[in-house]
């Protein structure tokens, strides 16, 4: 099925399973560059986590984040909506790992007792949901699950540092094409659904949600995908450490394609 056909689709849970025909989602941070995200987001939940932990991953993919943990000792439940990836986690859940996977959607996780775990990850739902509505009943799920000292990550793609990438890497001619509004800026909602960075607050104030940390995920590293793709190994490591210094700082924030919010009760 085309892009364009996709967007057609009502039914949330379908458009979201034929996208996933089309993006290799087991491929999304297979590179250099796009490990800068999943480490740096690592580093932050490390930041939380102790021994004996409960965690929960929801929009899990295929599971980098649950078998990251899970392989480290950690008791670890991942929910995912999209079928294929739910039979990828499976595939490579081992008899030593303390997991469970379910297919289900991040708006209803009503099979899950109330405050049962001290992690909460929400990498994927919030920029998929199409309707505000959805994306606040999956952060009053998150946040009802979540025990009361716990910690809640979510993520989100940046509405403003998507027209620099879209521009640069993929499409000259996306600023003259209507995929954004020229006045306000706003990204069309297609394929993923877009936040600056107010509006990410807003929608964690607005849930009751105090925020604890805000991190530019992956800063700048899409943009400069073949630079850092071509490093050597001293030259990442250098470029990582760089890229943790800079991702704490507000002034950051707004030029990162993904963004981390972390928050508590
Ligand atoms: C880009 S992937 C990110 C996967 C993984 N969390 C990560 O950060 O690498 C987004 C995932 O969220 C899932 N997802 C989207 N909407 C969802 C929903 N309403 N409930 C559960 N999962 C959802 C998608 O199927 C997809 O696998």
């Amino acid at each position: 099925m085309k892009i364009e056909d996709i967007s057609k689709i009502e039914q949330e849970a379908d458009r979201v399973s034929a996208l996933y025909d089309i993006f290799d989602e087991g491929s999304r941070l297979s590179t250099k560059a796009r490990q800068v995200e999943f480490l740096t987001t690592v580093r932050q939940i490390e930041k939380s986590l102790r021994p004996g932990m409960k965690i929960l991953d929801l929009g899990a993919g295929t599971g980098e984040y649950s078998l990251y943990f899970a392989k480290r000792g950690f008791d670890v439940t991942a929910i995912e909506l999209v079928e294929k990836h739910v039979m990828q986690i499976k595939g490579k859940v081992d008899f030593q790992m303390s997991m469970e996977v379910f297919q289900g959607n991040a708006m209803d996780i009503s099979m899950i007792k109330d405050k049962t775990y001290d992690i909460v990850l929400c990498f994927g739902p919030l920029y998929h949901l199409s309707k505000i509505q959805d994306r606040m009943k999956c952060i009053a799920e998150v946040k009802k699950v979540c025990k009361k000292d716990g910690k809640m990550f979510f993520a989100f793609i940046s509405n403003d540092m998507v027209i620099t990438t879209e521009t640069m890497l993929y499409e000259e001619d996306f600023l003259k094409g209507n995929n954004y509004n020229h006045d306000t800026f706003k990204v069309v909602d297609f394929p993923f659904v877009f936040h600056t960075v107010d509006q990410c607050r807003n929608l964690l104030r607005e849930s009751d949600l105090k925020v604890t940390s805000e991190i530019a995920a992956d800063g700048l590293s899409e943009l400069l995908e073949d630079k850092i793709n071509n490093m050597d190994e001293e030259s990442y490591s250098k470029w990582l450490n760089y890229h943790y210094y800079c991702c704490e700082k507000p002034e950051f924030l707004g030029t990162s394609n993904h963004l981390l919010f972390v928050a508590e009760k």
